[in-house]
């Protein structure tokens, strides 16, 4: 018996990387998925969003569990995909008990040197979506008084970093938001909280103008393995696996949670209890 028997799960950014890696850890558990993610890449990103394949990818290894899976493409900035997705969903699989938001994108650079459509475009895709996703599924899940909700902030809700200016707004509003639909949606029986990954190791931490404005000009991704350990208190961890952030969510969303709610829970291998540390201190 599985943990989410008879359950069905809308998963954002279920493409690739962390979204794919909670598809199969809730199917596991017996959840059927709605998997949805972005057909066309994003124009101010460095690097491309999950394509048709990979999507392919996740409905064939949920398949393999024995589960049913829906697979959606649209787009988290068009509240008319995401109504689409729920709605497909409940024709098709019956009805939606969770939703794990878990879509985002991540560009860097000075605020000052920004431009206007990637701090635009960070804010719709990662904070909007996600308030377009919750949205889309508040309805229905108030109309059978049940449901789970799990939205992906980050370390940065709560961190700085230079250069991520517009993630780390982005990340901080989706904290602020999930209290809100909370506290809205707990009188209906609903929960909402955040999960909160350290660095973990997928797709958007892997691309070369990341590696050379995060370490130093032609670093590569052992490079970056490398510091990550420099990341957390915990002995020997460096970029997480995203089946971490997995066990996490599903946590989140089982009834083993039953009394969580407006939570932030950080899975980052300690990272946020570390002792800050100036790399670039003003001489005087
Ligand atoms: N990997 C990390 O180090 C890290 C750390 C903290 C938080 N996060 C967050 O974790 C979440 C998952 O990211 P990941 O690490 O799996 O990276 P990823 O790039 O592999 O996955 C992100 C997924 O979101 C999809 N997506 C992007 N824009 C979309 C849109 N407009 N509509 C629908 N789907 C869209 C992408 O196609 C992709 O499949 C993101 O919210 C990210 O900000 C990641």
């Amino acid at each position: 018996m599985g943990r989410l028997d008879g359950r069905v799960a809308l998963i954002t950014g279920a493409g690739r990387g962390q979204g794919r890696s909670h598809a199969l850890t809730l199917a596991r558990e017996g959840a059927d998925i709605i998997a949805f993610d972005v057909p066309d890449t994003i124009a101010s990103l460095e690097y491309e969003t999950a394509s048709g394949a990979d999507l392919k990818e996740t409905v064939a290894g949920v398949e393999a569990l024995g589960r049913r899976i829906l697979a959606v493409e649209g787009d988290a900035r068009s509240q008319q995909d995401l109504d689409g997705a729920v709605a497909a969903g409940i024709a098709e699989l019956g009805q939606v008990d969770i939703l794990v938001a878990n879509h985002g994108v991540l560009s860097i650079d000075p605020f000052w040197e920004m431009s206007e459509q990637r701090w635009t475009e960070m804010l719709d895709v990662n904070l909007s979506g996600v308030w377009r996703a919750c949205k889309a599924v508040a309805p229905h899940m108030i109309s059978r008084q049940r449901g789970a909700i799990v939205m992906t902030a980050s370390i940065n809700a709560f961190e700085t970093q230079a250069g991520y200016a517009h993630y780390n707004a982005s990340k901080a509003g989706v904290f602020s938001l999930m209290k809100n639909v909370a506290i809205e949606l707990g009188g209906y029986g609903i929960r909402a909280n955040c999960v909160c990954p350290g660095a973990t190791n997928t797709r958007i931490v892997d691309w070369q103008g990341l590696y050379d404005r995060l370490l130093w000009p032609g670093a590569g991704a052992g490079d970056l393995m490398d510091a990550t350990k420099h990341w957390t208190a915990l002995r020997g961890r460096k970029l997480l696996d995203p089946q971490s952030i997995s066990n996490a969510v599903l946590w989140l969303v089982s009834d083993e949670a039953a009394d969580v709610t407006g939570v932030a829970l950080p899975v980052d291998a300690g990272h946020l209890i570390l002792p800050g540390y100036n790399g670039t201190p003003a001489e005087i």
